[in-house]
Order: C-alpha cells, then sequence, then structure tokens
C-alpha cells in the first residue's frame, strides 16, 4: 500500500514538473519576456514616432497598418519566440484574443481596479511551451490613435482610422488604462 502511494506521488510529481516550472525558471523567462517585449516596444513605437514626425498621423496610421506585422516578425525570429500584441478591444482583428488571453486582459484589469501591481506571468501552454503575459499600458503618446475624441484624438485622425479598421474599438482610452497585452511564446 505505502508503495504503491509513493509510486503514484512520484509519478504525480513527475507529471507536475512536465507541466509547471520552477521559482528560477520562471524568473528567466520572466527576465528574457521583459527584453523582447521592451526591444519590440521600443522597435514599434520609435518607426512609429519617427513617422508621426514625418507626416503626422495620416503618414503613421497606414505605416502601423502595413508595418506592425513585419516589424514584429523582425523581432520573432531574432529572439525564436511568437510575439502577439493582443486586446479586449481590438483596432486590427488580426490580433484576436485566444480565450486564456482574455483570462489574463480581465486578471490585469481587476488588479489595476485594486491598485495593485501589475506583473508579468510564466506558464506553459497547451502546446507545452513557455508563454509569457505582461500589460500594455496606455501612455500620452498613444492618446493621438486610442484616445477619446477631442481628447488627444482628433476628427481628421479618427476618420481616417475608420477608413482602415471599420470595427476598431481601440479608442476612448485614458493614461494608465490597460490597452491590452503582450503574449510572447517560446519556440522549442
Ligand atoms: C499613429 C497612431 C497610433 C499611435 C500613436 C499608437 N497606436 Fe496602437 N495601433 C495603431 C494602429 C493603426 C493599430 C493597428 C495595427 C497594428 O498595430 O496591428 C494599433 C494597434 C495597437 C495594438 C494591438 C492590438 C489591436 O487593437 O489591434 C496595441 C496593443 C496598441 N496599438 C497599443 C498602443 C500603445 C500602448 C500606444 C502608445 C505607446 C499606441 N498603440 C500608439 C495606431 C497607433
Amino acid at each position: 500500500m505505502f508503495r504503491k502511494i509513493l509510486i503514484l506521488s512520484i509519478l504525480l510529481s513527475l507529471i507536475a514538473c512536465n507541466n509547471s516550472l520552477t521559482t528560477k525558471e520562471k524568473q528567466q523567462y520572466i527576465k528574457k519576456g521583459k527584453e523582447i517585449t521592451k526591444a519590440s516596444f521600443s522597435e514599434l513605437s520609435s518607426n512609429l514616432m519617427q513617422q508621426m514626425k514625418i507626416g503626422g498621423s495620416e503618414q503613421a496610421i497606414p505605416f502601423c497598418n502595413t508595418q506592425a506585422m513585419p516589424i514584429t516578425k523582425r523581432m520573432e525570429d531574432k529572439f525564436n519566440v511568437t510575439i502577439k500584441r493582443t486586446s479586449d478591444k481590438l483596432r486590427n482583428s488580426e490580433n484576436k484574443p485566444s480565450k486564456r488571453e482574455l483570462e489574463i486582459i480581465s486578471d490585469y484589469e481587476s488588479e489595476l481596479k485594486n491598485n495593485k501591481e501589475l506583473i508579468p506571468v510564466v506558464e506553459i501552454n497547451m502546446d507545452k511551451n513557455v508563454q509569457f503575459y505582461a500589460p500594455i499600458i496606455i501612455d500620452s503618446k498613444c492618446m493621438t490613435c486610442h484616445g477619446k475624441l477631442g481628447e488627444g484624438l482628433n476628427v481628421k485622425t479618427d476618420s481616417l482610422i475608420k477608413t482602415l479598421y471599420p470595427k476598431d474599438l481601440a479608442k476612448g482610452y485614458k493614461e494608465g488604462d490597460l490597452r491590452g497585452i503582450w503574449s510572447v511564446e517560446f519556440n522549442k
């Protein structure tokens, strides 16, 4: 009987090991995930700001429309990961969240409401790969394209966005709001 319990518990712990990470591994992946999302954010935002400087949102929005994906792809190749930016209020339907991503977003929403610190999440996903999630928060630079009409977003920009993204839900934000999440999958 005891032997059976022993064998069973060893088996169970093996299964558990397969599906969970040690604290140390988690810390390492969090560090790596932060590095990747920081680099991707600065790549996307520096390109965007450059376009804004050259031709305002009229130039920056079409740029985003065609270049956000290729820029992200370059970062994916560089780090051997899959990078996604997703949200519960989408602009680009290609960034659609999974069920798990929606849960993470809603957890972050309630943590934000309760004034808690939003920290990255690392876990093993369904494909048995490590998956990293981190919040994306709205700052002043985002308001031109994601703010409220009249508060950051002007009529011209609004109509340009509507033309490119007729189903856009990604406006009406204020600084400090949760815009969405990074979701990074580490390839094997
Ligand atoms: C010049 C306009 C512009 C600015 C400024 C801008 N965005 Fe966007 N954003 C877009 C457009 C256009 C898309 C859709 C194309 C894409 O990136 O996939 C988008 C998409 C996104 C997405 C992907 C999810 C979705 O809804 O499709 C996130 C997340 C996001 N923006 C966050 C931000 C944050 C955070 C800032 C500020 C640091 C910001 N954006 C600034 C225009 C802008």
